[in-house]
């Protein structure tokens, strides 16, 4: 994660908020934002590093690179691209993915398809967003809830552990609830490129579509709840990830929780909570986890993998 952080009583003195609402209403204490001189690269570049050290492998042996990200650096070329000449390696396919929230989701389920198919054997897997350039500071409905990162997985081909399955889903009849509402091929020439969200509804149907993906993802794999080890969800808001874990019958202590530290940080979310469970050691080889996100689209998904 960038280095500046934003507390609640940071943005007290931004907008009518107040420390106690937003950790009552969303879990959150804190996010970190990007510098001035900072991209969405650097940040990819950074968590890339240490997930390839993590797998120890050279840079020379990533055979895929993809990025999930809805703050790319450039329109083009993708953000992999860039963290591809960072990395000084060449010749292998890299880009991005874009399905907001959901967008590390989908990207292990592409990368998962390369590698079962022989056409990749270490693929590296990037979530990261800059989402603080994409937020109204003025708007105190959203700019509480969104923050800036990016984690990093390297995915191998392997006889013995690995995803179980991936489920992915999108329904675009939702796009008004919840969107940056213009881009370059807008005709909309009034919207603003910030977020807009119409954070009730979406609360919602996060939390129907979030227990209905799981039940999907279990009954594929014809395994029941008290399979899953550890549940590593989109950190978007506490009330969600608590909800979505009661319906799994899950204990919290079951859940990997790092939203009050950083936000929702979209794509980088699952990677970023990924990363702290399995260094700090609760995650273990060999446990089953369920990986899932709902976001913008709205999309929603979901990996089973054996660790
Ligand atoms: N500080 C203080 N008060 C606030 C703030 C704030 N930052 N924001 C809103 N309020 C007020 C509202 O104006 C409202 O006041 P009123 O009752 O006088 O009208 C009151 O708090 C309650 O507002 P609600 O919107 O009903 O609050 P809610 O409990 O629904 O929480 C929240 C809002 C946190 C946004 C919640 O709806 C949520 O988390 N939604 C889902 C967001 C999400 O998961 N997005 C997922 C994907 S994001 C992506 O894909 C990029």
């Amino acid at each position: 994660m960038p280095h500046k952080v934003l507390s609640n009583h940071d943005l007290e003195k931004m907008v009518d908020t107040n420390d106690q609402w937003i950790q009552e209403r969303t879990g959150i204490k804190k996010r970190h934002i990007i510098a001035d001189g900072e991209t969405t690269t650097d940040l990819a570049f950074n968590a890339a590093k240490k997930a390839i050290e993590a797998a120890g492998i050279e840079n020379t042996e990533i055979d895929l690179i993809i990025v999930a990200t809805t703050t790319p650096t450039k329109i083009f070329p993708s953000t992999a691209s860039l963290v591809q000449e960072q990395l000084g390696i060449s010749g292998c396919p890299a880009f991005d993915i874009q399905a907001v929230c959901t967008g590390f989701i989908y990207a292990l389920t592409v990368a998962d398809k390369f590698i079962k198919s022989g056409s990749a054997k270490n693929a590296l897997i990037i979530g990261a967003e800059c989402l603080s350039r994409i937020v109204d500071w003025n708007d105190r409905n959203t700019c509480v809830l969104f923050g800036d990162g990016a984690g990093a997985v390297v995915l191998q081909a392997s006889e013995e552990t690995g995803i179980l399955s991936t489920h992915i889903h999108s329904d675009g009849k939702y796009n008004g609830l919840l969107s940056v509402p213009t881009g370059p091929g807008s005709i909309d020439t009034d919207a603003k490129p910030y977020i807009e969200m119409q954070g009730n509804d979406v609360f919602k149907i996060a939390v129907r579509t979030l227990s209905s993906i799981a039940d999907e993802t279990l009954s594929a794999n014809k395994l029941s709840k008290k399979d899953i080890d550890w549940l590593i969800p989109h950190q978007a808001n506490i009330r969600i990830i608590a909800a979505t874990a009661k319906k799994l019958g899950m204990s919290m202590d079951q859940v990997v929780v790092t939203v009050d530290q950083h936000g929702n940080t979209s794509a980088a979310s699952i990677p970023l909570a990924l990363d702290v469970a399995v260094r700090d050691g609760r995650i273990q080889l060999g446990e089953t986890l369920l990986l899932e996100a709902f976001g913008g689209g709205f999309t929603w998904g979901s990996v089973l993998l054996n660790f």
